[in-house]
């Protein structure tokens, strides 16, 4: 598995794990991968406590940063960070709130006690709320930077390289990642419909080498779907440097997700997921539950659009948590949850994923003899 950008990037596999969990990320790096970590939820502090710690544990092997600055959402000028969510607040209307208090009436979820302390709806979505994610992450020495929703803004690329850091960017297209290449980054996750959290709609398997042959020689990533060592060796074949997972993550034991959301990741199968905006406002695979069926009915008022979606849903969805209802309880999660039926350490996982690769090469190996 040795792929130039492996030994560009010093990793003994190529397998890139994305994760929001900081001891999942060590996991995987120092297995021989690279943890890349989801920065989305952390505020800049937070971010600072998440770094610090992963820097401690990695054994100075290579880890990432992932980050989301969408290109498309746009914001009141010169608004600061601080001032912005009670402004985009304001712009959620009463239809909806009395919408999300309708469903969870339905499934008599109960309101939040008033001890519990309500999160920072806005997240780092937004080029203002993910500028100071960035400056944090410039101060440890991540290997990688990646931006997930759109091409990175040209000055974050040459900041990070001025910091001897590579920049990736995930693509869902062609034309995305043309692109992400324009725009400088050097390597492109090229991510297909399978995968979970946001995705598009082109399947991995006809979109990797659409996205290899278009920005030839950038290095390319394939992302959607992969769950098994036979299907990073389909990916080098086809000339990816790399598999970029996510959802098989979700289920290891370092996780830290929630008992119930890991029970019904366990359970599921292939065709329960759904791409649905019920989340965030944008396509993004989860599991398929009564509440993401919900924003499908003809008394929905229709899905906001990014950032707004969230904030309106946040409280719900902790509620819905809290509450244990099995109905509503989802999670973002590719297809591949239908091969996530057991609970083993992440370094198992990368042990397994090269056991498998190694499999299929000499399949294919014997085929030639
Ligand atoms: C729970 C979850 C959350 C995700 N959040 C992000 C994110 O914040 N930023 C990002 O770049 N990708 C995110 N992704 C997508 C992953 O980076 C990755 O591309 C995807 O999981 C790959 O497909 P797979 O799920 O089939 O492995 C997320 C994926 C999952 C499952």
């Amino acid at each position: 598995m040795q792929t130039q950008l492996a030994r560009d990037l010093g990793l003994e596999f190529p397998i890139f794990a994305f994760s929001h969990c900081r001891d999942v990320v060590a996991a995987v790096t120092r297995a021989g991968g690279m943890g890349v970590l989801g920065a989305l939820y952390f505020t800049p502090e937070e971010l600072e406590i998440e770094l610090n710690w992963i820097d401690e544990h990695c054994d100075g092997k290579p880890y990432g940063v992932d980050l989301v600055m969408p290109a498309k959402v746009q914001l009141p000028e010169g608004v600061k960070a601080d001032d912005l969510e009670g402004q985009l607040e304001d712009m959620i209307t009463q239809e909806h709130r009395d919408f999300v208090e309708k469903v969870l009436a339905e499934y008599d979820v109960p309101p939040l006690p008033d001890d519990v302390q309500r999160g920072h709806h806005l997240l780092g979505w937004t080029d203002a709320t993910a500028r100071p994610q960035i400056d944090v992450a410039l101060q440890y020495s991540p290997a990688l930077l990646v931006n997930a929703l759109g091409p990175p803004p040209k000055d974050v690329v040459d900041t990070a390289h001025e910091h001897g850091i590579k920049v990736a960017a995930l693509a869902s297209s062609p034309r995305h990642a043309r692109k992400h290449v324009d725009n400088g980054v050097d390597i492109v996750v090229a991510q297909g419909t399978e995968a979970g959290g946001h995705t598009g709609e082109i399947s991995s398997v006809v979109l990797w080498p659409q996205v290899i042959e278009e920005i030839a020689p950038t290095p390319v990533l394939a992302a959607g779907g992969i769950a098994h060592g036979s299907q990073i060796a389909a990916a080098l074949a086809m000339g990816a440097q790399g598999a970029w997972t996510g959802s098989i993550w979700l289920t290891v034991a370092e996780s830290d997700l929630m008992p119930l959301a890991l029970e019904k990741l366990l359970e599921a199968d292939s065709t329960q997921t759904v791409r649905s905006r019920a989340l965030t406002g944008k396509p993004a695979r989860q599991l398929r539950t009564a509440w993401t069926d919900a924003w499908e009915r003809p008394d929905s008022p229709g899905y906001l659009p990014m950032p707004l979606q969230f904030m309106l849903v946040a409280d719900a969805n902790a509620r819905i948590t809290r509450s244990g209802n099995r109905d509503l309880a989802g999670f973002p999660v590719g297809q591949v949850v239908g091969m996530m039926d057991h609970v083993q350490p992440a370094k198992d996982v990368v042990r397994q994923l090269v056991e498998e690769y190694i499999e299929a090469v000499e399949r294919l190996e014997k085929l030639n003899n």
